[in-house]
């Protein structure tokens, strides 16, 4: 892969099961300032469709899958994330999109800042425009 970094964050548990901590001290790249999950997503949707202007963001998902695609403005690569193994880097201008949802698919994102619509750009032509 070219284009995604993918984390590998410490995975504990004992005889009752698994945990797992992510926080800068076993690797985000960033203060936590929001976390967010997306859930429900109904059959055949696409989400994201967006690159941020300034915002960092870790996903992964913690319940069941959907494909991630990533786009720098040259390329593309699509991510199985079928699994909370797979943990996505996603930097400032980076376009992605989410296709494929599982039914029971909870997408987990950390942010290193608030939500703010102006920090989006959801127009891909203008999105390439910047990038390149
Ligand atoms: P959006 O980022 O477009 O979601 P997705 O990429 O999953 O399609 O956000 C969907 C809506 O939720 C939009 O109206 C903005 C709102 N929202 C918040 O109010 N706070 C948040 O932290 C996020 C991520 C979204």
């Amino acid at each position: 892969m070219t284009i995604a970094k993918l984390y590998d964050f410490p995975r504990m548990g004992d005889e009752r099961g698994g945990l797992v901590a992510m926080d800068q001290t076993s690797g985000v790249p960033f203060d936590i300032k929001r976390v967010y999950y997306v859930l429900g997503t109904r059959p055949g949707v696409t989400r994201g469709l967006h690159a941020h202007k300034k915002l960092h963001q870790i996903a992964v998902c913690v319940a069941g899958s959907c494909r991630m695609t990533l786009d720098d403005g040259i390329e593309r690569e699509d991510v199985i994330m079928d699994s909370s193994k797979v943990v996505v880097d996603l930097p400032p201008m980076l376009w992605h999109e989410m296709h494929d949802f599982s039914a029971d698919c909870v997408l987990l994102v950390l942010a290193s800042d608030y939500y703010d619509e102006s920090d989006y750009i959801r127009d891909y032509i203008k999105f390439k425009d910047t990038v390149i």
